[in-house]
């Protein structure tokens, strides 16, 4: 999928790009089915809520599930970020995360691009965000809120929360974030909520400000997150573990169209279980 001058235009001005139901049901059908079992394994890539058995996020699912493993090399969702970035790409980051009915818990308003800097080393923030809905998402279930623009800003500074949830992130503090919503349209635009069936996904810059509510609804909110990086921006430092930010950089080819309904070989390194290396951690910043 080829993006349009139009849609390349929309996306630097609003640093996000939106596609109602872009995957059909049956292809969300294949992906929702393996979800359960991911979720029930006692692993370290499966973060739960805080106090709750709940998942919050699944790490690295393409590399050990085979539905995942064909998603991350769809051309719907690797192809138009290869024009933004005018390079190919390889996977910083895989999660399917929960936000469970009643039990999914906040996420706080930051850039993504600020962990990968400030935990990653990775040099610049060519590198983008894909969420795609498995789930409808509704204004009730805890939807992701932008605000539009705010990728203009750059990078900005973050604090480490290590006790808002149950998962460390690098956050904007609110006198920021509401000189940044008023400067986007305060009441009218300055915080937008992309919502729609299971299959929409969105495309967002990686220093976009974002954030979503707790899921107090009767309704899930699964969606798959993929972070993918243009390969000559790889991360120079193995802080965190590497289910969570990888070390394979070799750029992704992709698979036909149809890859989420037939039956196509995929390489699942991780199958038989994680190795010991992926929760090795090292503060030595790697060469280019
Ligand atoms: C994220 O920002 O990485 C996740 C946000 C969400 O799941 O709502
Ligand atoms: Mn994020």
């Amino acid at each position: 999928m080829r993006l349009t001058p139009q849609q390349i235009d929309t996306f630097h001005t609003e640093g996000y790009l939106f596609f109602p139901g872009l995957f059909k049901p049956d292809e969300v059908a294949a992906l929702n089915a393996a979800v359960p079992e991911l979720y029930a394994r006692r692993e370290a890539y499966n973060v739960r809520e805080r106090g709750s058995d709940a998942v919050r996020t699944n790490f690295a699912a393409h590399l050990y599930s085979e539905p995942f493993a064909k998603l991350a090399r769809h051309p719907r969702m690797v192809e138009p970020v290869e024009d933004l970035f005018a390079e190919k790409l390889y996977m910083h980051q895989f999660k399917i995360n929960g936000k469970m009915a009643f039990e999914g818990d906040v996420w706080q308003w930051h850039q993504d691009y600020g962990t990968w800097k400030n935990d990653d080393l990775m040099p610049t923030e060519r590198a983008m965000n894909v969420a795609i809905f498995l789930d409808d998402v509704n204004e009730f279930n805890g939807p992701l809120m932008f605000i539009p623009g705010s990728h203009r800003k750059g990078v900005i500074d973050a604090k480490h929360d290590l006790t808002t949830t149950s998962y460390p992130l690098w956050t904007v503090d609110n006198a920021l974030i509401t000189k940044l919503v008023d400067r986007a349209g305060g009441k009218n635009g300055g915080i937008v909520s992309p919502k729609g069936p299971a299959g929409s996904m969105i495309l967002f810059h990686s220093c976009l400000v974002h954030a979503s509510t707790s899921n107090l609804s009767p309704w899930n909110r699964v969606s798959v997150y993929l972070s993918l990086c243009a390969v000559s921006n790889h991360i120079r430092r193995f802080k965190r573990p590497e289910y969570i930010a990888h070390r394979e950089f070799s750029a992704i080819e992709c698979l036909p169209d149809d890859c989420l309904l037939k039956p196509y070989a995929v390489d699942l390194p991780w199958k038989d279980g994680m190795p010991a290396s992926a929760l090795e951690t090292s503060l030595t910043e790697i060469s280019a």
